[in-house]
């Protein structure tokens, strides 16, 4: 699986044959480096719908006809705006798809659109293309992480912000690594925008001291290869 990082918490999962994206904030962020047009995913995943997550999934989802899950409040959103194949799980459900399954976990932070439709904010867990990705949304460091691993879900990789100010910062990235059990972390969500910066370089050699994981940092537009 190929799995490529758009800035922000935006991501393009692929294996040659199914592309999922995750949260296409492109518009507007001034980290991306492609633009909505250059993306046709089959199937578009948000955490939430706060405007750097939410980002283009109408315009792509419209013009592309992809998939889009999302959590029941946002989906119904969607639907609303003229989005035809929608997905609307809530917490703690699981959705089949022909190529894995996408199953929606706690995330601690709140959410609103900015239409107004008020929400859960959730995580992803990706099973695709024989491997399992968690992409941790916007969350707080908080316990229930564990759970996950717990529960039996190996987990691949693992996304997750580190950028402080709106979610946990970098030293508590660290514990959720551990939490989570992850093979490979990649960071996200930090040096976007002022309040999130960070040293991306520090959070990887804590985790990888501490013997968590592997982490990937990545510039947007690279692709990291998951074997
Ligand atoms: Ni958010
Ligand atoms: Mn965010």
């Amino acid at each position: 699986m190929d799995i490529r990082f758009l800035g922000q918490s935006a991501f393009e999962l692929t294996d040659g044959t199914t592309t999922i994206l995750i949260d296409p904030f492109l518009s507007g962020n001034p980290k991306a480096v492609t633009g909505p047009e250059d993306h046709s995913p089959d199937v578009i995943l948000l955490t939430h719908g706060h405007a750097d997550h939410y980002g283009d999934t109408v315009d792509i989802a419209k013009r592309t006809g992809a998939t889009v899950l999302a959590i029941v409040e946002l989906a119904q959103e969607l639907s609303g705006k003229g989005v035809e194949n929608v997905v609307d799980p809530n917490l703690g459900g699981t959705v089949q798809f022909d190529w894995g399954w996408v199953k929606l976990v706690p995330a601690w932070h709140t959410a609103v659109t900015q239409d107004g439709t008020p929400h859960v904010a959730a995580g992803l867990l990706v099973s695709f293309a024989g491997k399992v990705v968690y992409h941790l949304g916007d969350t707080a460091l908080f316990s229930d992480l564990k759970l996950i691993a717990e529960r039996g879900d190996r987990i691949d990789a693992a996304i997750v912000p580190i950028g402080g100010h709106y979610t946990m910062d970098r030293y508590d990235a660290v514990t959720a690594c551990h939490f989570v059990g992850a093979d490979t972390v990649i960071p996200c969500h930090y040096d976007t925008f002022p309040p999130i910066e960070t040293d991306a370089q520090a959070f990887k050699s804590d985790v990888q001291n501490a013997g968590y994981a592997e982490v990937v940092i990545m510039a947007p537009g690279e692709t990291h290869t998951l074997r």
